[in-house]
């Protein structure tokens, strides 16, 4: 059989979260929401679950949180169709309390499915779920906007959207860390150049699948 293209891999990844019940945020979904967005750009970002407008349209941050999230976008030239945007756990926790570790951990191998799909090159967490699946023990006031070099890519931490909406300081921040993803996507070229990523003794197994070269298109967006 022929190898599947990522956009295939996606939408099969798809098409199993919106039949999926192997948590029990199944039950008041009203649609599952996958995540979407473009794969060649390499750039992701990852929030933590979906909440009222997302669950109704089963497409992530399309309400208030996503229209700072692409305003975000749009201080750095980028368009949310041109980066893939999805969530730690796929469909809405009733009320938006906070996601469950066994939901968390139910949903996690969509999430490491999508990753080896897209093969990100600059991953950005949103909040504090998406926070923790990769930078275990970290405080998000003292590591945002800081990148993390490994496994061939960059992780960066944001504060959730939401919280910049409740409080000005940290929507400035937000707009302060975006603005520094263009010199991100530089550094993580130079380093590669340098053969960082082969020197590094500590990569991981996940490091290991996405080893290659990145796609000559992915980050040319800066
Ligand atoms: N908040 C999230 O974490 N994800 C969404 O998709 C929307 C709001
Ligand atoms: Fe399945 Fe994830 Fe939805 Fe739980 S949150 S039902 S694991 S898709």
């Amino acid at each position: 059989m022929a190898e599947q293209t990522p956009e295939q891999l996606l939408e099969a990844i798809g098409a199993e979260v919106r039949a999926c019940s192997a948590c029990r945020l199944c039950e008041k979904r009203t649609k599952a929401v996958p995540g979407e967005g473009a794969i060649k750009s390499g750039i992701m970002f990852i929030g933590e679950g979906p909440g009222f407008h997302e669950d109704q349209q089963g497409r992530p941050f399309v309400g208030p949180a996503g229209k700072l999230l692409e305003e975000m976008l749009a201080a750095v030239g980028l368009r949310r169709e041109q980066v893939f945007i999805t969530n730690v756990v796929k469909c809405r926790p009733p009320g938006n309390r906070d996601p469950q570790p066994d939901e968390i951990a139910a949903c996690n191998a969509y999430l490491e499915r999508q990753l080896a799909a897209i093969a990100p090159r600059i991953i950005v967490t949103l909040g504090r779920y998406s926070l923790a699946r990769f930078f275990p023990g970290a405080k998000i006031s003292a590591v945002h906007g800081e990148p993390k070099f490994a496994d061939s890519r960059a992780y960066v931490p944001f504060y959730h959207p939401a919280a910049g909406l409740r409080t000005p300081a940290i929507k400035q921040m937000l707009f302060e860390d975006i603005q520094k993803l263009p010199g991100i996507a530089k550094q993580l070229k130079e380093l590669h150049d340098q053969g960082y990523f082969e020197r590094k003794e500590d990569d991981t197994a996940e490091a290991a699948a996405t080893a290659d070269e990145p796609a000559s298109d992915q980050l040319s967006l800066f």
